[in-house]
């Protein structure tokens, strides 16, 4: 989905089903739209800081303290691939913005969200997840907002996102839309030949 920044320069791409999911891309990667209208960037966030750290939650910008083993279990307990974990480190390392939320009685990582881009026009957010015994209390939207916060204050306006359908309902509030001009977004899919 996309981000659709009122001063953004043109570049928007629809919200359309992309069937079937490569196997190489995540589970996520399944619908592509961008975000209008996106809240302003005070940070007016529906979870404060001081109540995250209050229920025992610590937010992190970088992968310092990060486990990625645990992070691995996150993605693979919500459906995702398991990924090799040095590439998810080297993925990491060329990520321009990502948070994630630790849950300090365990030390672990219970909701992420990371997002790419050319640090100036773009931004597209990856592997937004959120531990299923930790969901529905408002992490998920945490990480989201805190993200696009971050992107919005670096003048980044283009931000768009890959979301399965049924996760649709959760990107919508935050302003993220299909392509009101019906351009399309397109994955690259090609089978490969098998080696004789
Ligand atoms: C989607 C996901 C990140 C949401 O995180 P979460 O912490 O459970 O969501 P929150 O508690 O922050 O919910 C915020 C709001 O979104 C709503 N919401 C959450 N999931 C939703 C869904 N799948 N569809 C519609 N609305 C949803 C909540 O009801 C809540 O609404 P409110 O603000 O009116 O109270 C989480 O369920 C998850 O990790 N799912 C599996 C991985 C996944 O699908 N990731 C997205 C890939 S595209």
């Amino acid at each position: 989905m996309l981000l659709h920044n009122q001063i953004s320069i043109p570049l928007r791409t629809p919200l359309i089903p992309i069937k079937p999911t490569p196997k190489h891309q995540p589970k996520n990667a399944a619908v592509f739209a961008q975000q209008r209208n996106p809240p302003p960037l005070a940070t007016n966030f529906s979870i404060s800081d001081e109540s995250l750290s209050s229920r025992g939650f610590a937010l992190h910008r970088t992968i310092d303290k990060l486990n990625l083993d645990h992070l691995n279990t996150v993605f693979v307990a919500v459906g995702f691939p398991r990924r090799d974990t040095g590439k998810i480190r080297l993925a990491l390392e060329h990520t321009d913005a990502l948070l994630w939320v630790e849950y300090e009685k365990t030390k672990r990582p219970v909701a992420f969200a990371r997002a790419t881009g050319d640090g100036v026009f773009n931004a597209i957010i990856w592997d937004v997840v959120v531990d299923p015994s930790f969901q529905g209390i408002g992490l998920g939207k945490a990480v989201m907002e805190r993200i696009i916060t971050a992107l919005l204050e670096k003048g980044i306006t283009n931000i768009v996102l890959y979301s399965e359908p049924r996760v649709l309902g959760f990107y919508r509030p935050m302003g993220f839309v299909a392509d009101p001009d019906g351009i399309r977004g397109m994955v690259y899919y090609k089978k490969q030949k098998k080696k004789k």
